[in-house]
């Protein structure tokens, strides 16, 4: 056997030290072309951008660095057109796609690699992979934001009861509360663009761990790439999956947000709440209950919180005691992070879709709010406006709702005369104040439940989105 020119059977890329091919169960046991060949566009990417920059250091001719090019264009359409037989011999994505490009132009496809290692090469792949997926999570993450925006504004004055410990607290407008599941998206679209940040800087150069002694340019590549800068240390470079993490728990936050806007979706869209109503292609039937509409997307969406929260774990203690730099341990941060971007893209549309088509049943939603006296703070409220120390409020109010629990009688159904048994300075005008109407707009501040507050919030929102 010469030089460079292994047969398949051994160890092909590194058959000059070995003695025997690799054992069959070890090379699908240390193969990670099943799951890393959906980096093939980046890995070619990554690959067009450091044979310019080594034509330009002059290590490769003009004429190589073309076949290069084409044969790498080649394929690309190959993978695309599904017309590539991947090889576990080959490992992964990196060495499928060299010994490839051999194949196809000779050796200049053996000159590639120069001035280059998988380590770096791998760690430039999932960077620009993953680039590109928080850009796409981030559309979906948008699309959903302005769905909510929409149906915030068309429920603006929808009065529903908000909870404190699942008990009816105080009346909200549904648009309100929509408003807040917003907010929690604010901050996850930031600590994406956050993240992002730092996923955005290029390890290619740093080779295996050291460097390289051929004289490349690192800046080049990095802008050729879109990269805003190299990293700063080889080692660091190379073993570096800090990124990775950071957006898993981005994801999972995504994850958390998304699981609680289900939980309360499903409350609600059952007979004990019945606040809402899904399109039933949102929805699916019983196979043995005939009535049954259930409410899978949320439910499924709330479920698959788990293998994300999962996928952040995994990560973690992946990383977890890992001397520097490279170790083949970083191999396996592979799956989690594709199927968190998996998750997080599919969970993003689902809710993005359905959104939009929630139905508020308003009738059924007052008339939950008029239950469970959640004017009471109102009383209390305006008894202080009257002169009375808040404690006392409360504790007036408190018998009031007493005798409204014995007499099955919201406050607002009490007579004048009744409540004045409670507080003689109580007048007529007390039932502005008890109508869940007067509630709600009474909240006219910055962050309040008014409807007015929900527009000016919704035209805010609109703005900055
Ligand atoms: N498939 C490897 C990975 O995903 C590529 C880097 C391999 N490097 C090495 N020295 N074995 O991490």
């Amino acid at each position: 056997m010469s030089a460079g020119d292994g047969d398949k059977s051994s160890n092909q890329q590194w058959g000059g030290r070995f003695s025997e091919g690799v054992d069959a169960f070890v090379a699908r046991f240390t193969a990670s072309i099943d799951f890393d060949r959906r980096l093939y566009r980046h890995d070619i990417q990554g690959s067009v951008a450091h044979a310019n920059m080594l034509h330009q250091a002059g290590l490769l001719t003009e004429e190589e660095l073309k076949a290069i090019i084409s044969g790498l264009e080649g394929i690309l359409e190959d993978i695309e057109q599904d017309r590539i037989d991947w090889s576990i011999e080959l490992e992964d994505i990196h060495m499928n796609i060299e010994a490839r490009l051999t194949d196809r132009i000779g050796d200049a496809g053996k000159k590639l690699h120069t001035g280059r290692s998988r380590n770096d090469q791998v760690a430039t792949d999932i960077r620009l992979w993953l680039r590109d997926e928080i850009d796409n999570i981030s559309v979906e993450l948008k699309r959903l934001q302005a769905g909510l925006l929409d149906v915030a504004e068309r429920e603006a004055d929808t009065i529903m009861p908000g909870f404190t410990h699942l008990q009816t607290a105080q009346p909200v407008t549904f648009g309100h509360h929509l408003m807040a599941w917003f907010e929690m998206l604010v901050r996850d679209f930031e600590r994406l663009q956050d993240c992002r940040k730092r996923v955005n800087v290029s390890p290619l150069g740093a080779a295996a761990l050291a460097g390289t002694t051929y004289p490349i340019n690192r800046e080049m590549t990095a802008s050729a790439l879109g990269f805003d800068r190299p990293t700063n240390n080889s080692l660091d470079s190379v073993s570096d999956r800090d990124f990775a993490i950071e957006f898993c728990a981005a994801g999972t936050l995504i994850m958390t947000h998304l699981s609680r806007m289900s939980e309360e979706l499903v409350l609600w869209t059952s007979a004990q709440f019945n606040f809402i109503e899904l399109p039933d292609r949102f929805c699916t039937g019983s196979s043995i209950m005939p009535q049954k509409k259930n409410p899978d997307v949320p439910e499924l969406v709330r479920g698959k919180t788990g293998r994300v929260n999962g996928h952040l774990v995994s990560l973690l203690t992946l990383m977890k005691s890992q001397p520097l730099a490279y170790n083949k341990d970083n191999q396996e941060d592979k799956e989690p992070l594709f199927d968190t971007v998996d998750t997080l893209r599919d969970c993003l549309r689902a809710f993005a879709d359905m959104i939009p088509h929630i139905q508020a049943k308003k009738e059924s939603m007052l008339e939950a709010a008029r239950r469970g006296f959640s004017t009471a703070t109102d009383l209390a409220d305006y008894l202080v406006r009257q002169g009375m120390p808040f404690r006392n409020a409360h504790e007036v109010v408190g018998k009031a709702v007493a005798f409204g629990l014995q007499e099955s009688r919201d406050l607002s159904e009490m007579t004048l005369d009744e409540l004045k048994a409670f507080s003689d300075t109580i007048e007529q005008d007390v039932f502005d104040v008890l109508t869940l109407e007067g509630s709600v707009s009474a909240r006219n501040h910055l962050g309040g439940t008014a409807p007015e507050q929900v527009r000016k919030a919704v035209k805010n929102a609109r703005e900055a989105l």
